[in-house]
């Protein structure tokens, strides 16, 4: 067996895998989310490994193996987040999250000091406010005191796995959102860090997505219930992971993912950023390959906002019912899901959303449609990009929540206007962790391998020439909706 370990926003979840990939075991814990002020998203480090322990203890305790047949454990995260730690690996302050949007001034410091086309050329991305740099910035400008204590920055992840097992390094995925990164050498970029008088020091020891990163520590191997020699991987940013365990590893292929944040994605032999870094680009988490992703910040988001009210006490398969009664188009309402600013293609951290359309007629039912169709329209954005870019784009890969929706799935491929494929073991990320396990302990040759006897596609849906054209229609309106309403929030 291995196990996968997928460090979420809203949870951390623990996969128990074997070795034909099935996942014989999974285990869930909550995680709270700090928002102290508009636009602030953080978390406490020390939570993170609570849960996790916990998670893994009832993993170990559910399932009937023996610990000495858990062979590797790897794991995927949440990306961008800041964990600053002093001289000793104790945290400094809570985690600055990847959907917090306080960094705006940071951003534009960054873009002037390195120039926005040199650090496109070196980062592969713009600067964002989500991102890791910008955030370290923001510790040095407003908590200095924090700041002169700190000694090193580890993503989540890392700083999870670093707890269990002792080791401080950066894994090279989750490391080229961090900005700070020389992309296409897989170096931290000096020019970067010397532009920003930033001292290299506080940048862990880079590691490979694949390579092992020790062993658990003894107490921890006590706390779980786990072998002590079970062997540690360094695994993945949440997206490679999850593209990992949807089988997208080679140029040509795409994977849709919604969760808390939704997510288009699709791997590149060779990285050239998009003019204005409208799209991420990122390195695989297999070895050589990059990625080209999209991101809509709210998009599980939104639906878990809209279901506090318009749904609290239903489970959502309950909740999404109006999605085989309301027809397209949701009479007319349209729903922008910009609930924390907007990253793909706006970049744009002050804009937020809104329902247009509404009328004396419309029920719960039409509102819920409309968030799910606004969502889709958001992602449909970075599909158009995309395809703007050459990129063919007719097989589409499902993960996360909304993968589980027969209805949203139909919604997808009639918006995107693609195949929507989904997976019948889909787990999410932590799927993709189990697999880098499963390579590192030697039971694949490689990625490729795995994936043949572990990614195990179900059911597709297609779409629908007609919905197709009355969605195209509606995209064209839900994208003026973003340049009428951005002075609102000026
Ligand atoms: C990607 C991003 C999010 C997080 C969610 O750039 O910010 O998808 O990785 O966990």
């Amino acid at each position: 067996y291995v196990i996968g370990v997928d460090l979420g926003t809203s949870a951390v979840k623990c996969l128990l895998v074997n070795q034909r990939g099935e996942v014989v075991r999974t285990v869930s814990k909550s995680l709270r989310t700090i928002r102290e002020h508009s636009g602030w998203s953080e978390q406490d480090p020390e939570e993170w490994v609570r849960q996790t322990l916990a998670g893994l203890a009832e993993l170990r305790a559910s399932a009937e193996v023996k610990a000495e047949e858990i062979e590797g454990i790897s794991f995927s995260g949440q990306m961008h987040g800041l964990v600053l730690l002093d001289e000793d690996h104790g945290v400094l302050r809570n985690a600055i999250l990847w959907n917090d949007t306080r960094t705006a001034e940071e951003c534009r410091d960054i873009e002037e000091a390195v120039g926005k086309q040199r650090l496109l050329a070196i980062a592969k991305n713009a600067a964002l406010e989500g991102f890791t740099l910008p955030k370290i910035l923001w510790v040095r400008k407003h908590q200095p005191e924090v700041y002169d204590r700190a000694a090193v920055f580890l993503l989540p992840k890392d700083y999870l796995r670093y707890r269990l097992t002792g080791r401080v390094e950066a894994e090279i995925s989750d490391a080229s959102g961090t900005l700070m990164l020389d992309v296409s050498r897989k170096q931290w970029s000096r020019e970067i860090l010397e532009e920003l008088d930033l001292n290299p020091e506080i940048c862990p020891p880079l590691t490979e997505s694949g390579a092992q990163t020790g062993t658990l520590l003894p107490e921890k191997a006590r706390a779980t219930g786990l072998s002590p020699d079970i062997r540690v991987f360094a695994g993945g940013a949440d997206n490679a992971c999850g593209a990992i365990g949807a089988g997208v590893l080679r140029e040509g292929q795409t994977m849709g993912s919604i969760g808390t944040s939704g997510v288009i994605l699709s791997p590149q032999d060779r990285l050239e950023s998009t003019p204005q870094g409208e799209v991420h680009g990122f390195n695989h988490a297999r070895p050589g390959v990059f990625y080209f992703m999209g991101v809509t910040l709210a998009a599980g988001d939104s639906l878990a906002w809209a279901k506090r009210f318009l749904g609290p006490n239903q489970h959502y398969s309950d909740f999404l019912s109006p999605l085989e009664e309301i027809s397209p188009g949701s009479g007319g309402v349209l729903f922008s899901p910009y609930l924390s600013g907007e990253r793909t293609p706006h970049a744009d951290a002050d804009i937020r959303g809104g329902w247009i359309g509404l009328d004396a007629s419309h029920t719960s039912k039409h509102l819920i449609r409309s968030v799910v169709e606004g969502i889709t329209f958001s992602l449909n954005e970075s599909v158009e990009l995309f395809r703007r870019k050459g990129k063919n784009i007719d097989r589409m890969v499902a993960i996360g929540g909304g993968a589980r929706n027969h209805a949203w799935l139909q919604i997808q491929a009639d918006v995107f206007n693609t195949e929507m494929v989904t997976l019948t073991n889909e787990q999410g990320p932590g799927m993709g962790a189990a697999m880098l396990a499963a390579v590192g302990t030697g039971w694949f040759d490689s990625l490729e391998e795995c994936t043949q006897s572990f990614v195990k596609t179900g059911k597709t849906f297609q779409p629908d020439p007609k919905r197709v054209s009355v969605y195209r229609e509606l995209f064209g309106i839900y994208q003026d909706i973003y340049k009428q309403t951005r002075g609102l929030s000026r």
